[in-house]
This record gives structure tokens, C-alpha cells and sequence, in this order.
């Protein structure tokens, strides 16, 4: 018996085209604004040596780990695990589900965020105050998530537009849709980020910011936040833990390049990130200059970052301001859309794995679903909701994927029989060391990480938000994908004979 699409399944038409399109997933709205925010909360410069060790201890090993499984498999996270071990299914469902019908239920909200302001830059219409611009006039921020308020009307739209275009390129499948969008999207996306890197850095006062970005405070290297912000963002930042990179992963040819792949994907991302960073902290310190204030007077929040304090900046840009509005902006969308349509095409994959649905069928469907689901986050208490489920299936939904996949792999199937097949594919090989990653030292750092945020999070409420909010929202919204989980894998996988 055999496994619907095991023999016909489809494939990259070229292995730059499968890099493309990890980076791609890889690089997303996490990349541009919170590394740059994070960076500088945590200790400027400094910050990047836990950033580094995170890359280095959990990102490269997981990400080889991932990679490995999808092509060794050839299929989405549920049916690479179930070929696995039966037992394991729910991993792989569990993953896609809560990524799908979570993350990017929001994650396209932020798009479609980006989408306006991207209009806005055409006439900075957030006018001289774009904090009460953002909060009060675009978002129509409520007094708390008790309060859900109205359907922001703009988002709607920005939203109709994030997932058509996520629909029109997962609908043209593997090859001729997503492989051929992030071909077109991704050296965009560089070569614009590249502009705006050398534009922002060219303003008057932005070596302040770059100074404030890369000073290193070494003292900050002993809190323990510190370094748990560092692996978080490692997780997020390289779609590690949301199936993504299992289902890729199954599209690419026998023989293929695996650690280079591996290596190349997530050094790739992080590179980038430092480089949007000087954009950012560039523009920032013009800004800084530019009112006479401390950097510290001009940034306050992770959000604010991007749509508060940039936009601010922006107004402040003497010559051609619109046009370096227009392209911070495209640069997030295009940033977004790449990822936003992997998270997709994970879901899609599995389930076309499954049940043989046809895949424009399961992909209409699923956009539609995405898109009445994300007009929840689109109301007036929507920024408070993304938070909290943002903060819930981070910490404790791609983490605890992330350290389960190391304990199945390390502990049940073994690194070996997964190392095997690695250096048997590919030609850069790979050593013992990544057994002793695997099984040891990821496993380890993700659970102090686990115990470190279950400890924070019973001893103060997260983000000061009522209780209750936090149960339905964040606690139950990991609960009731895992459950869902169960349920999808109690059906029985279509197989190619006897239908
Ligand atoms: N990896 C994607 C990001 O950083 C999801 O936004």
C-alpha cells in the first residue's frame, strides 16, 4: 500500500527555488521590527550573542531535523510523523492545526495592517500624531478584551486583499504558485530592503540609532529573560515548529542538499534580520536627532515600533518621505505574504495527504475559513487578542513542538537512523554533533525555557490582562487545537490502493 501522492508528489523545479522559498517562510514581519526591538531591550549589541548561540544550539539543529523528516518521509508533518510512528500523528496535526487556526488567523490582520499603511504612506495621512492615529483612529483600540467593539472596516478590506493573494499563489500548487511568487518576492524583498538600508543609514543622526542597536551591554547576558527572548525569537523567526519546514522539505528531489539547505536557510534569515535592523535603528536615530530627544523618548513599544514610532519618523524625512513610507511598507507586506502562504500550504499539504481532497478544493476552503476567522482580530479589541494568542501558542505551542520533535527523533526514533539518511542524500555531511544537539543540549534549553515561562506566567498574569481572558484565549486556544488534533488523527488515512 501506498500513501496518496508518495510517487507523484510534487516537487521544487529547482533547488533555488526550494531556498527561496524556506527563506521566505523564514523571513517574516518577526524579522524587520521585533529583532530590531528586541535587540535593543535586551541589551543592544550584546543581544546578539544569545540571538547567535540560539542560532547555533536550537535553529540549525532543529532546522536540519526538520528538513530531514519531511524528505526522508515525503510527506506534511502529520503523515511524516505517522510514517514515523502511528503514534507521533497528532505532533504533525497539532502543529499545523494551531499555526493555521491561530498564528495566521492574526498574522494576516498585521498584514493587512501593513497593506493600509501602506496606503497611508502615499499621503502620511497618520498626520502629526500617529499614536492616537493607530490606536484610536485605525484600530479603534477598546478599553479591554472584554470589550470587543466594531469591525474595523479598513482592515476588512486589507484583509479580503492579504488572502486573496495567499489563495491565488497556494492555489497554483508547489511549482507554479509558490515556488514562482517567491522567486519574485524574495530578491524584491532584498534588493528593496537593501535601498532602504543604505537610505536610512545616509540620513543625518542615524548613527545614534545604529549606535543604540549595536552598543553591547554586557551585564543584561545575566538575566535569564534575556536569553529566553533570544530562543523564542530563533523559533519564530525560522518557522521552526509550525510544520512548515517538514512540508517543504517533502517537495524537494531524492538527492538534495540537506545540511547545506539547512544551514543556508537559517544563517540566511538571521543575516537578514541584522541588516533590517539598521534600516530601522538608522531611521530611528534620524528621527531622535531630528527632535532633539533621547533615542529612548522616540521608541517605546515592540508594536509602536512599526506602525507608531517609523511612521513618526517617516513625516520627519525632508525629501521624497512618501516614497521611503511606500517601501517600508511594501517590505513588510511582501516580508508577510511569503510567510503567510507557507503556513498555508502546510495545512493544505496535510490534509491533501489525508483525504486526497483536491487541492484547489482544500485551499478555497481553507482561505475562506482563514479569512472569517481572522475578522476576529480585525475588531476593536483585536490588538489585545493577538497578543495574548500570540504570546500563548509561541511559548507554549511552537516551543513545545520544537522540543517534542527532539525528544521522538532523539529519544524514540533515534538521530542515527535520521543522520543516515541525511549523509546518504546529501553531500555536505553532517557529524555526531548533531545527535548529542538533538538528544541532549535543544531538549534541555527548551525545557528551562518551558519552566521559566510556566513559572513567570503563574506568578504574574501575562501583559496584566484579566485572568479569564487569558484562560479562554490563550490556554484554551492550545488546549482546543490539541484536541482537535485527536480527533483529525482518529481518521483513517486514504491510501492508493483499494479506493
Ligand atoms: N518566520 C516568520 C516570521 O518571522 C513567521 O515572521
Amino acid at each position: 500500500m501506498e500513501y496518496f501522492g508518495e510517487k507523484h508528489r510534487a516537487q521544487w523545479k529547482t533547488k533555488v527555488g526550494f531556498i527561496l522559498a524556506a527563506m521566505g517562510s523564514a523571513i517574516g514581519l518577526g524579522n524587520i521590527w521585533r529583532f530590531s526591538y528586541l535587540c535593543y531591550e535586551n541589551g543592544g549589541g550584546a543581544f546578539l550573542i544569545p540571538y547567535f548561540v540560539a542560532l547555533l544550539v536550537v535553529g540549525i539543529p532543529v532546522m536540519v531535523l526538520e528538513f530531514s523528516i519531511g524528505h526522508r518521509e515525503r510527506g506534511s508533518a502529520p503523515l511524516a510523523f505517522h510514517k514515523l510512528r502511528p503514534s507521533w500523528e497528532w505532533l504533525g496535526w497539532w502543529a499545523v492545526i494551531f499555526v493555521m487556526f491561530g498564528i495566521m488567523l492574526y498574522y494576516s490582520v498585521v498584514i493587512s495592517w501593513c497593506v493600509n499603511y501602506f496606503r497611508f504612506a502615499f499621503n502620511l495621512s497618520w498626520g502629526k500624531d500617529p499614536n492616537t492615529f493607530f490606536f484610536k483612529n485605525f484600530l479603534g483600540l477598546t478599553s479591554g478584551p472584554g470589550e470587543i467593539g466594531d469591525i474595523r472596516t479598513p482592515i476588512l478590506l486589507g484583509l479580503i486583499i492579504v488572502w486573496l493573494v495567499c489563495w491565488v499563489i497556494v492555489f497554483f500548487g508547489v511549482e507554479k504558485g509558490i515556488e514562482r511568487a517567491n522567486k519574485i518576492l524574495i530578491p524584491l524583498l532584498f534588493f528593496l530592503t537593501l535601498i532602504l538600508v543604505i537610505w536610512a543609514v545616509s540620513l543625518p543622526g542615524a548613527k545614534t540609532g545604529i549606535t543604540k542597536y549595536l552598543k553591547p551591554d554586557f551585564k543584561v547576558l545575566l538575566r535569564p529573560q534575556v536569553w529566553i527572548s533570544a530562543f523564542s525569537q530563533i523559533f519564530f523567526t525560522l518557522s521552526l515548529g509550525f510544520g512548515i519546514m517538514i512540508a517543504y522539505a517533502s517537495y524537494l528531489p531524492h538527492k538534495t542538499d540537506i545540511t547545506q539547505s539547512a544551514i543556508l536557510t537559517s544563517i540566511g534569515n538571521c543575516i537578514y534580520s541584522l541588516i533590517a535592523g539598521f534600516a530601522v535603528w538608522g531611521t530611528l536615530g534620524y528621527m531622535a536627532t531630528a527632535q532633539n530627544l533621547p533615542i529612548e523618548k522616540v521608541v517605546k513599544q515592540s508594536i509602536g515600533l512599526a506602525f507608531v514610532a517609523y511612521p513618526q519618523a517617516i513625516s520627519l524625512i525632508p525629501t521624497f518621505s512618501k516614497l521611503f513610507g511606500v517601501l517600508f511598507f511594501t517590505i513588510l507586506t511582501f516580508a508577510g505574504i511569503t510567510s503567510g502562504i507557507s503556513i498555508i500550504e502546510a495545512f493544505s499539504s496535510a490534509v491533501i495527504d489525508k483525504f486526497h481532497s483536491s487541492r484547489k478544493t482544500i485551499v478555497s476552503v481553507l482561505c475562506i475559513l482563514g479569512f472569517l476567522g481572522s475578522i476576529f482580530f480585525a475588531t476593536g479589541a483585536g490588538l489585545y487578542f493577538l497578543d495574548i494568542v500570540d504570546h500563548f501558542l509561541t511559548s507554549y505551542g511552537l516551543v513545545v513542538v520544537g522540543f517534542l520533535e527532539c525528544i521522538f527523533i532523539g529519544w524514540i526514533y533515534k538521530t542515527e537512523k535520521i543522520r543516515e539518511h541525511i549523509n546518504d542524500v546529501s553531500p555536505t555531511k553532517i557529524g555526531k554533533w548533531w545527535d548529542f544537539s538533538i538528544k541532549y543540549i535543544t531538549p534541555v534549553v527548551l525545557l528551562v525555557l518551558l519552566i521559566t515561562s510556566i513559572k513567570d506566567e503563574l506568578s504574574s498574569p501575562y501583559g496584566n490582562y484579566p485572568v479569564s481572558s487569558l484562560i479562554l484565549l490563550g490556554r484554551d486556544w492550545v488546549f482546543v487545537t490539541f484536541f482537535a488534533a485527536l480527533l483529525v488523527m482518529k481518521f483513517p488515512w486514504k491510501k492508493k490502493t483499494g479506493q
